[in-house]
């Protein structure tokens, strides 16, 4: 070797031994009362951000950006669906290369967590299990199901395949990795968890450190003794609380919070989330301050591209497309004022300036507004057809998408109530004239249907969201779920009928099937849409002398899904509050950009504009979200409560429990007064136990009446069950007690006791203190 070429050589292997962190082999294990890499005490910065919801060609950048805010790790989630969206069929390319993200990582030196679920939750369909899984319809998700385990193990393995070259101990950036999800809001089973345990040794080896992440009052259920417990929780809480049970029982363990949640998600309907960024950083100083590791949840929140957000539950809450989740890093890659408060905090924990903020790889754009001119009706969109008993979409073989259900009817000479169980938006056409619709959104489960003729068609179009990805209802079936029923008062009897031959008619909701159904009648007569058919597709162009990144604003759409250049950019909704589709420069093009919209409904205009700015916080409803209707108003005068009593200060659960059962289908809960007179009135979770002393189940609870509901932050009634010990009722400002909430059960249930917590930061701000609990 000539010494000039000896120099090139060994500089440039230098460069790339700074530029990877960890290159040579490390460790990074649990010390006394510290995690340890390489021997010495370290603090996990974590930063989570999902690949998935970041285009490929802006990872480096949204890493970099992480960085700058002081960050050492990302943390990320393998979503199983995205990975098999087939059933032996995986996919580790393009935007699912994870193994070339943590790579990226890596050249960024930043470490990397991983949390292979298989199940994840993330406000992503079906928390990341695939659909195909409801095939076997007796399935028992997330339990020693002998199918579920092997479907498990297989993926699992798939991803090993990916990354266990990738860790630390083979010179590689992944530190720990995550063993299931927060099981703990799912049930109590330590097998299980053992056994995702032992799959995932047995992939990245024994040296590797794995966790558990849960709620502190979840924990113990399903705590492993040979695992790290990491605890969620979110911006405002009581930080030392929420370490007081682990200090209790390990005392020497390392500290941190595997979810300090930034923000939070928005659902369709309600209004867009936010947590103060000063509550946000001073948690993460205080944790900082006390050695304690964590990651943020999320750092950057991207976007549920396509049809892959979730849903949430009790009751059926579908996520919007925006995962921006109020993060110190929006949707589009860009600071907001909370990263620079958090980036200046962080510069302390730091011993070296911290790396300057990133360039944004794409400037912003414009596109003034035009018209999606050529239209296709859904008709032309149909695929598989088959007749039969009522089938889902899954006994129909598909995932997502459309299936229009057909019968013909008998004689009813009345009004008829007809009645079904639809996931998730159906509409409702007899003889092709629109009846009216049943939204699962709105607990719709009928409609009223005119007098109807022997012979005439009744049309159901079903529309799929999100599947379910929190709690016991992520076995979330889509189409029509059990039998359709009319019924009617003919000559005082009352007549039942049930429909049995239907026709399924599918439309799944490829790209692939919506540019074919627009090619299909593009030169035809039948392109324009008409007052009764207006539900379809709808093709436009757009020019464009300079490519960027720009929101597309479809308020003046209906219901549906979006394509830019053959990607799917996710679905819509006219309630919002999301009325923007954020559009990655990296998917448009100079000169002509094609965008089909399918709108299920048939939009008010079909015009589309592109704006500077998302619009997140803009809903159109029907009616306000608020449960005051003064007629629900329960009359308790003559009543005798189950209990009464006064609560005491602080956080945590606390439980009453009653002098005698109590029947009844409602449960109303007098707040008297507040530990801190003249406090407006705040609840976080509600539980009833049963005559076997166990908590009932909550999913088919609904608000039937508040007294006051925060409608600004989504406050609302139903806040005390949705599983989520960070979200609370809360009664409008300058309210103080009394109040009263009322909680329709579903169904007559005995009720031995009651679990209350308050809210989760210090001091349990707005909390009851005297109560009186009815069951009616
Ligand atoms: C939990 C889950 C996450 C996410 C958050 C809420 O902590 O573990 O996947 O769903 O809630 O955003
Ligand atoms: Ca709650």
């Amino acid at each position: 070797m000539t010494r000039i070429f000896r120099i090139l050589f060994c500089s440039a292997l230098l460069c790339v031994c700074a530029g990877m962190q960890a290159a040579k082999p490390g460790t990074f294990t649990v010390g006394e009362g510290t995690f340890l890499l390489d021997g010495k005490p370290f603090i996990v910065k974590a930063a989570e951000v999902h690949y998935p919801r970041i285009p490929r060609p802006y990872w480096d950048h949204r890493i970099k950006m992480c960085k700058a805010l002081g960050m050492n790790t990302v943390c990320i989630y393998i979503f199983w669906n995205i990975h098999e969206q087939q059933e032996g069929q995986f996919d580790f390319s393009g935007n699912n290369d994870v193994a070339e993200f943590c790579r990226l990582a890596q050249k960024n030196g930043m470490y990397v967590i991983v949390r292979p679920g298989p199940y994840v939750c993330a406000e992503w369909e079906m928390g990341g299990l695939p659909w195909w899984l409801l095939k076997k319809k007796d399935i028992k998700l997330r339990e020693r199901d002998p199918y579920f385990m092997e479907r498990v193990k297989i993926f699992e393995q798939k991803v090993g395949e990916q990354l266990s070259g990738l860790t630390i101990q083979k010179g590689g950036p992944i530190i720990m990795v995550q063993v299931e999800n927060e099981y703990g809001s799912y049930g109590e089973d330590k097998p299980y968890v053992s056994e995702i345990r032992d799959c995932l040794r047995g992939i990245y080896g024994s040296e590797l450190a794995l966790f558990q992440c849960d709620w502190a009052s979840n924990f113990e259920k399903n705590g492993l003794d040979d695992l790290t417990w990491t605890m969620n929780f979110g911006t405002g809480a009581n930080i030392d609380q929420q370490f007081k049970r682990l200090g209790e029982l390990r005392p020497n363990a390392p500290k941190m919070c595997s979810e300090f949640w930034s923000g939070w998600f928005d659902k369709w309907g309600a209004r867009h989330e936010t947590r103060p960024a000063k509550a946000m950083v001073e948690g993460m100083d205080e944790m900082l301050s006390k050695g304690i590791s964590f990651s943020l949840y999320m750092t950057h929140g991207g976007t549920s591209f396509g049809h892959w957000a979730g849903a949430n539950s009790p009751g059926f809450a579908p996520d919007v497309t925006s995962y921006d989740y109020d993060a110190p890093i929006n949707e589009y890659g860009h600071t907001t004022p909370k990263y620079f408060e958090l980036r200046e905090m962080m510069q302390k924990y730091s011993d070296k300036k911290l790396p300057a903020v990133p360039k944004a790889p794409m400037p912003i754009i414009t596109v003034p507004k035009f018209e999606l001119k050529t239209f296709s009706d859904l008709w032309f969109a149909i695929g598989k057809e088959e007749k039969g008993t009522l089938k889902t979409f899954e006994e129909m073989d598909m995932g997502w998408g459309m299936i229009l259900y057909t019968t013909t009817l008998p004689e009813i000479p009345v009004q008829s109530v007809l009645t079904a169980e639809i996931h998730d938006f159906g509409q409702v056409f007899i003889n092709g004239d629109y009846i009216g619709k049943i939204d699962r959104v709105k607990n719709e489960k009928s409609i009223t249907l005119p007098p109807v003729k022997k012979g005439q068609k009744l049309n159901i179009l079903v529309e799929g969201m999100g599947r379910i990805n929190f709690g016991r209802a992520i076995k979330d079936y889509k189409g029509i779920i059990g039998d359709v029923t009319l019924t009617a008062d003919v000559d005082n009897n009352e007549v039942t009928w049930k429909p049995q031959l239907w026709w399924h008619l599918a439309i799944d909701d490829s790209y692939e099937t919506a540019v074919k159904t627009i090619k299909m009648v593009e030169n035809s007569n039948m392109n324009r849409p008409t007052e009764k058919s207006k539900s379809g597709y709808y093709r436009g162009y757009f020019n464009l002398s300079k490519v960027g990144d720009t929101f597309l604003n479809f308020e003046t759409w209906g219901k549906g899904q979006v394509w830019v250049n053959g990607h799917a950019m996710g679905r819509i909704w006219s309630i919002g509050p999301q009325q923007t589709l954020y559009v990655p420069g990296c998917w448009l093009k100079k000169g002509k950009n094609e965008i089909i919209v399918l709108d299920v409904v048939g939009p008010k205009q079909p015009v589309v504009w592109g704006q500077a700015e998302p619009e997140l916080n803009k809903l159109q409803l029907e009616k306000s979200n608020k449960h005051n209707n003064i007629g629900d108003k329960p009359d308790l005068n003559s009543d005798t409560p189950a209990a009464s009593g006064a609560f005491s200060g602080g956080n945590g659960w606390q439980t009453v429990k009653f002098a005698a059962p109590a029947k009844g289908r409602y449960l109303a809960i007098e707040c008297r007064s507040t530990q801190k007179a003249g406090d407006r009135v705040a609840i976080a979770e509600i539980y009833l136990q049963g005559q076997d002393g166990k908590r009932l189940s909550r999913e088919s609870w609904t608000t039937k009446y508040a007294t006051s509901e925060e409608e600004n932050g989504n406050h609302m009634g139903d806040k005390v069950f949705d599983l989520q010990e960070s979200t609370y009722w809360r009664t409008e400002k300058g309210s103080a007690a009394p109040h009263l909430l009322y909680i329709d059960l579903g169904s007559v249930q005995t009720v031995t006791a009651l679990e209350y917590l308050p809210r989760a930061e210090q001091g349990a701000p707005e909390s009851v203190k005297d109560y009186r609990i009815y069951i009616k």
